[in-house]
């Protein structure tokens, strides 16, 4: 079970490191590093473990924000329209994507940066991506492809870059003005933003 313990935080050069591709087939041992994210990711949105582990929420977590240095995170979060993605994927690929470029409303956050920050990340509106997802009903990884839109493909994004090494901090500005805001669904209630 991941911890608080077991995440890899800003000043380590692992966040700065690309990861390399998750072999085929799947082994054992990379399919357990996987579910563990998703776990992590399930754990930490409720609130009776929050409180008994002292952990961060998260809407996702990447492989090497636990040291392990390969191409693979989790999701799970509900989007602007209130649908729910659960996204475990291996080896994800950005086929294409919008020009037009958006940010999160109030900024992103990520378990690996604990210090408050307040600028704003450049995303895509849209990207179209390609992945092995690991079907936790049948138990198999499948391929997938799909087109994510709005916040979806803001998570997205920002744990695509965890996989190049780059963090959300380091593409983050005062002002976006060629950018529209994407409001997260959270903030419209006026809960606290969650963070990935
Ligand atoms: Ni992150």
């Amino acid at each position: 079970m991941i911890l608080m313990k077991d995440i890899v935080y800003e000043g380590d050069k692992r966040l700065h490191e690309v990861c390399k591709p998750v072999e085929l087939p799947i082994s054992d041992e990379d399919a357990n590093t996987l579910r563990s994210l998703l776990e992590y990711v399930v754990n930490s949105q409720d609130e009776e473990f929050v409180n008994k582990y002292n952990v961060r929420p998260a809407v996702g977590l990447a492989a090497p924000q636990i040291g392990v240095m390969k191409r693979m995170f989790a999701i799970v979060c509900y989007d602007e329209n209130d649908k729910l993605f659960v996204l475990p994927l291996v080896n994800p690929k950005i086929l294409e994507h919008s020009e037009e470029k958006v940010y999160l409303n109030g900024g992103e956050g990520c378990i690996s940066v604990k210090r408050p920050t307040s600028g704003l990340t450049p995303r895509w509106k849209w990207v179209r991506i390609e992945a092995l997802q690991w079907n936790y009903k049948r138990k198999v990884f499948e391929k997938i492809r799909t087109k994510l839109e709005g916040y979806i493909s803001i998570v997205f994004q920002h744990e695509y870059d965890h996989l190049d090494g780059i963090l959300y901090v380091d593409k983050m500005y005062n002002k976006l003005p060629d950018c529209k805001p994407v409001v997260e669904e959270a903030e419209e209630e006026n809960e606290k933003p969650e963070e990935n």
